[in-house]
């Protein structure tokens, strides 16, 4: 689907409620999935990433209902047993469909289910097959593999990708300093350790986001972090109600927008501020934008405001690199495209891992913003953005089957002098369906 976006009429005002945080609703149904008890889940998210591991915790045989469209109840006896594969629900590429036992569970889209879900299967006493459509089967798989070898599990790949056959082992603690800050790996190895003999501790270079910390301890976990470390010791997990905070990802392509679309001042309610997410206030605040944080409170254990952004016309650049960049990962693209509004160079480094998205998100960006007229170049593990730039627009841009990046090419076409249109618009159902309809909100 192509979409062809234009500069608004009139500057962006009033107020949108962020809808749901990507992370936290795969983490609660997976969590709830494994706990003791019943639960209600109140603002799940609508993306169809999170919809690709509440699937496939149905097939694993736990009662999900939905009470309306964004409440979920959930019920389970605290371990997982089997109905039946999930894989009518999302496209999946093993052996022209023919499956071997046992059946396969569909991933979809998403490297956080399979990633995550991956930890609970490799304990579990039956045998299992993760697939994934054709991004997420090209996606690394053996940063998880290789530490939950050392647990003990059994898992095969197709050279480190999916299709994933996992058959269920008893596993044992570990210590692992992993060499990439990824909270996929990190919860991962977590996940798999709450059910293991023994204690595991996993190290991270830089602190990743942390919400499986906060939600295993909120739901009763033995588990301590102490700097970028975290140890966990088996345990079970009790049901508890959980709230879920909007989504500082999808709240990224607001705060850009608010800063470079001229005469805009608006508030973004609800919006998760968990400060191994909340990079991308810093770097705006760095680059001299507008925003304010009001109202802070928290919601089940995580930091939560609303943020008020308006149009800032003196943005300056800034280098983004080290310890920044698990903080802001998923909102580099659209970082990319304020860098192109603001005086001066802005400098992303130490951000290889952006090439194992769900697109290569540095090749992939700098070819497409290119285009448009912003002028950036490619570095090895992240890029250089000079401006500011007048983006004269006028062509087609290519979202590579990349919700992040179909988004991000959207706003830029907020502040082009011509018209951009959007192909695989479409993909922006992965993480945030309500996104197009929030900006006609603020455009009234
Ligand atoms: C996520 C972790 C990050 C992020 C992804 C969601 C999570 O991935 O990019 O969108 O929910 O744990 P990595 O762990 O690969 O950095």
């Amino acid at each position: 689907m192509i979409k062809s976006v234009k500069k608004p009429e009139s500057p962006l005002k009033g107020e949108i409620i962020i809808p749901s945080d990507k992370s936290i609703s795969h983490r609660a149904v997976m969590f709830s999935s494994i706990a003791r008890g019943d639960c209600i889940i109140r603002n799940f998210s609508s993306g169809a990433d999170c919809h690709s591991t509440l699937n496939l915790f149905k097939a694993l045989g736990v009662d999900i209902q939905f009470l309306d469209d964004k409440t979920l109840k959930i019920h389970s006896a605290g371990k997982l047993i089997p109905t039946k594969s999930n894989n009518l629900y999302s496209g999946n590429i093993y052996h022209n469909n023919i499956y071997p036992y046992p059946c396969p569970y569909s991933c979809g889209n998403s490297g956080t289910t399979m990633r995550l879900v991956s930890g609970i299967l490799a304990r579990q006493n039956f045998d299992s097959v993760l697939t994934g459509d054709e991004s997420l089967s090209k996606r690394p798989m053996k940063r998880i593999i290789e530490p939950l070898t050392l647990m003990g599990a059994d898992i095969s790949s197709v050279d480190g990708h999916a299709p994933l056959t996992i058959k269920g082992q008893k596993l044992h603690g570990i210590t692992y300093h992993s060499k990439l800050a990824s909270a996929q790996v990190k919860s991962c190895i977590l996940l798999a350790g709450l059910g293991a003999e023994g204690e595991t501790t996993f190290i991270e270079p830089s602190l990743s986001r942390n919400h499986t910390e906060l939600m295993l301890k909120y739901l009763g976990a033995d588990i301590k972090t102490e700097g970028n470390s975290v140890t966990i010791r088996p345990s079970e997990l009790i049901a508890e109600d959980i709230d879920i905070a909007g989504d500082i990802s999808s709240a990224a392509f607001f705060i850009v927008s608010g800063l470079i679309v001229e005469g805009s001042d608006f508030v973004i309610k609800n919006t998760g501020l968990n400060p191994t997410r909340s990079g991308i206030i810093d770097v705006v605040n760095r680059m001299g934008g507008d925003i304010e944080i009001l109202n802070k409170r928290i919601v089940s254990g995580e930091d939560v405001g609303d943020i008020r952004v308006r149009y800032t016309e003196n943005l300056k650049g800034c280098v983004i690199e080290g310890e920044d960049i698990p903080r802001l990962i998923d909102e580099l693209p659209v970082i990319a495209v304020l860098a192109s509004q603001a005086d001066g160079e802005t400098i992303v480094k130490n951000a290889g891992d952006l090439r194992n998205k769900e697109s290569d998100r540095i090749t992939c960006l700098v070819k497409e913003l290119t285009k448009i007229g912003v002028n950036i170049s490619e570095l090895e593990d992240g890029f250089i953005v000079r401006g500011k730039t007048k983006l004269k627009g006028g062509v087609e841009t290519e979202s590579f089957h990349d919700h992040r990046l179909a988004m991000s090419f959207y706003v830029a076409g907020l502040v082009s002098e011509k018209e951009i249109a959007v192909n695989g618009f479409e993909w922006t159902k992965i993480s945030f369906p309500e996104f197009e309809e929030l900006f006609t909100q603020l455009a009234l």
